[in-house]
């Protein structure tokens, strides 16, 4: 699979300048990964994007895409080579205008080398012209392309890019997008933000979605299928637009149910988290067959399993929790996954209790009792669980119990006062687990190093009560399952399927 393509001359144009130093001469090339040790070859060094401009063509009937992704981006070394993580079949690749070499190597690395090396810190414009068959393409042996039987879904987490566009795959390097996909007449192409325009021409309809604002690669989803668009404006002022797939049969109905309340819910959790971060909110519910839902920047992705049992507020919560944690604030690294999954757990927490069906307390006691000393449940940490257990249940569920934990040592003025103040001290950027111990310590004057050991990192049943707050006195009772419990633990459906 590997082939380099050497441009006439190099080798000779190399050996004149041997006299130079190679650093200021031929630049280094940028390393194949971002240096993420749970998944070393994701993302790349060298460079940063700011921009994507994707110009797509997608055929359902065949699984053919074909395009151009414009990608602006900054070096931040001297470049000889940079990688781009990609899967599909590159035809051409350009850097500031003019053609460069290009190779495959490892698992998902597009190794380009422009004609000339790149100074470190200017700007860089990378053009690839592409074409393929998603669905034939994997990597490390899966696919997480999904076709549908009126199109196909990018959604996934923590990589869908490779199979649609060439990207820095890694949440460290956010930027804005174009996504302009053309499709069949009477069929829809769903993307993030908002719809500036449509087209149509010759039997085919171009839809141009803008995200505005930062954005990580894996947030960034395509929906191509035949779609029930619905619009509208929250009661605060957030742009609305769903979608939902015309053939969900049975579960049309509490998909619509659940899906049309996001202005509502949107709204809600702007009084826990502060003013919503987009300029659009909405979901999609395709004809797919997955177990998990994702929290695609303003685009929720919704599974139609989601809603096999009736209508679910609260998955739609969870997925637009994220939009704060986890999308406006990004994670750093993928052990910080707490970040995201705890805090979107917690929401369907504040959510139950706010319907009546089971307090935050009530929920901590539950988990905490409900999982002996010995359940491996304690041997994963949500602060590091490793990236064979990254959305374990116990990230969710002991992440949970942490942020309750959390609330009962700093009190609720502290603590909401965290709630809301984190997606604003990092808003549109990246940060960790450290720099969330370190920000609740700041607002909360206290030293929260115990609690995150205990709570976070260590692989066995804390003996400390702190989650368990008021209700410590109540220990040795087994407490009664909230009513909420089973659509909670639903929207990780992911574990069963
Ligand atoms: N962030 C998603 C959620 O909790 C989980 C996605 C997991 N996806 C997967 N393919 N394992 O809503
Ligand atoms: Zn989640």
């Amino acid at each position: 699979m590997h082939r380099r393509i050497i441009a006439p001359g190099a080798l000779a144009a190399a050996s004149l300048l041997l006299a130079i130093p190679a650093s200021a001469a031929s630049g280094t090339p940028g390393a194949p990964g971002i240096g993420d040790p749970y998944y070393p070859a994701y993302g790349n060094g060298g460079y940063d994007v700011s921009h994507y401009d994707l110009r797509l063509r997608y055929q359902p009937a065949t699984d053919e895409l074909e395009g151009t992704a414009t990608l602006l981006a900054r070096t931040t070394q001297d470049l000889s080579r940079f990688d781009l993580d990609f899967l599909l079949d590159v035809a051409e690749v350009r850097v500031n205008g003019v053609p460069a070499s290009f190779a495959t190597s490892g698992q998902h690395e597009l190794e380009i080398t422009p004609r000339t090396p790149l100074p470190a810190n200017t700007p860089v414009t990378v053009v690839v012209r592409y074409s393929g068959v998603p669905s034939t393409k994997s990597a490390y042996g899966f696919s997480t392309w999904h076709r549908t039987p009126d199109g196909a879904v990018a959604a996934d987490e923590p990589e869908s890019a490779w199979w649609w566009f060439p990207s820095n795959d890694h949440p460290l390097d956010k930027a804005t997008y174009d996504v302009s996909v053309a499709v069949p007449d009477g069929t829809q192409a769903l993307s993030n933000g908002t719809l500036q325009s449509t087209s149509s021409k010759l039997g085919w309809t171009r839809y141009n979605w803008r995200e505005n604002k930062p954005q990580a690669t894996y947030l960034t989803t395509l929906a191509v299928g035949r779609f029930d668009i619905t619009t509208g404006t929250s009661e605060g002022g957030v742009p609305v637009v769903n979608a939902y797939s015309r053939d969900l049969g049975d579960n049309d109905g509490a998909a619509r149910a659940s899906v049309e309340r996001t202005g509502e819910l949107v709204d809600w959790l702007s009084g826990w988290f502060g003013p919503y971060p987009f300029g659009s909110a909405g979901g999609y519910v395709p004809n797919t067959t997955t177990g998990y839902a994702l929290e695609t920047q303003t685009r929720v992705y919704y599974s139609p399993r989601q809603f096999a049992n009736g209508s679910n507020t609260s998955v739609v919560v969870h997925e637009l929790a994220h939009q704060w944690y986890g999308d406006d604030v990004s994670l750093k690294g993928w052990k910080d996954i707490w970040i995201n999954e705890g805090f979107a757990r917690y929401a369907q927490w504040l959510w139950s209790e706010h319907e009546g069906e089971g307090t935050t307390q009530e929920l901590a006691d539950y988990v905490y009792a409900s999982h002996p000393a010995d359940d491996p449940f304690w041997t994963v940490p949500p602060g590091d669980p490793g990236p064979d257990d990254q959305f374990d249940t116990a990230v969710y569920d002991r992440g949970a119990l942490a942020v309750q934990a959390l609330r009962n040592t700093v009190g609720d003025d502290a603590f909401f006062a965290v709630l809301k103040g984190w997606p604003r001290k990092y808003a549109y950027g990246n940060a960790s687990v450290a720099d969330f111990r370190a920000y609740a310590e700041e607002v909360s004057g206290r030293s929260l190093g115990a609690l995150f050991d205990t709570w976070l990192f260590q692989p066995v049943k804390p003996a400390a009560p702190a989650a368990r707050g008021a209700s410590v006195a109540k220990a040795s009772q087994t407490p009664a399952r909230p009513r909420s419990w089973q659509r909670i633990e639903a929207t990780n459906d992911v574990h069963t399927g």
